[in-house]
């Protein structure tokens, strides 16, 4: 693979301003739900990085829980809206406060499946916490009680979101340049 130095076209979010975001965005949650019992659900894998610094930041008793889904069809860099779920949750959210946490709400069709699946099982509150917001590509609705970032439309990376499935670790937001990146990936 290669270097992300060969293709980042900018930082986006540098490391600095996403940890003063995540731990205003972890003060607002222990605030809304002070006195309460929280359930985070991470949905696999892009949200992981956002969600151990997020907790460290939450002052309320909470269990974490872990979601994966996959979009049918072959949508390249982009979800196709039919979502399977590749990993159920282990435990009930029926009467719970279920707070979903997310890397990136794009054209909104991943977690707006999601919010319908877990709805139909009874939560006592249902709400979305996502580290980013591409504004201008949704395609329905979603209701964002917390949001990190409002990002232009341009394919990021880092901070938990891959490019083929690397570049999670890397503690920023970059910007992919699209010419210099060269996809191994051969489907
Ligand atoms: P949506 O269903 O179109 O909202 O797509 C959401 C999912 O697409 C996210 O959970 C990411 O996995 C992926 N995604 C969307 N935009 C980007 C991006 O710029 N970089 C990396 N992954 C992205
Ligand atoms: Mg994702």
């Amino acid at each position: 693979m290669q270097d992300y130095h060969e293709f980042l076209k900018e930082i986006l979010i540098p490391e600095d301003l996403l940890q003063t975001r995540v731990a205003e965005l972890g003060a607002q949650i222990s605030a809304d739900y002070l006195g309460q019992d929280l359930l985070l659900i991470c949905i696999l894998r892009g949200g992981v990085m956002f969600l151990t610094d997020l907790i460290r930041n939450i002052t309320v008793p909470l269990a974490v829980e872990f979601m994966a889904v996959s979009s049918y069809g072959t949508g390249k860099r982009q979800s196709t809206g039919h979502v399977r779920i590749t990993l159920d949750l282990n435990t009930s959210v029926m009467d719970r406060n279920v707070l979903l946490v997310e890397d990136i709400i794009d054209s909104g069709r991943t977690i707006s499946e999601v919010l319908s699946f877990l709805s139909t099982r009874h939560p006592k509150t249902l709400n979305v916490c996502a580290l980013l917001d591409k504004a201008e590509r949704r395609e329905v609705e979603v209701p964002l009680r917390y949001r990190g970032f409002t990002i232009p439309n341009k394919f990021v990376f880092g901070y938990g979101l891959d490019i083929d499935e690397y570049y999670r670790n890397l503690p920023f937001i970059g910007v992919v340049d699209l010419d210099l990146y060269r996809s191994e990936v051969t489907t």
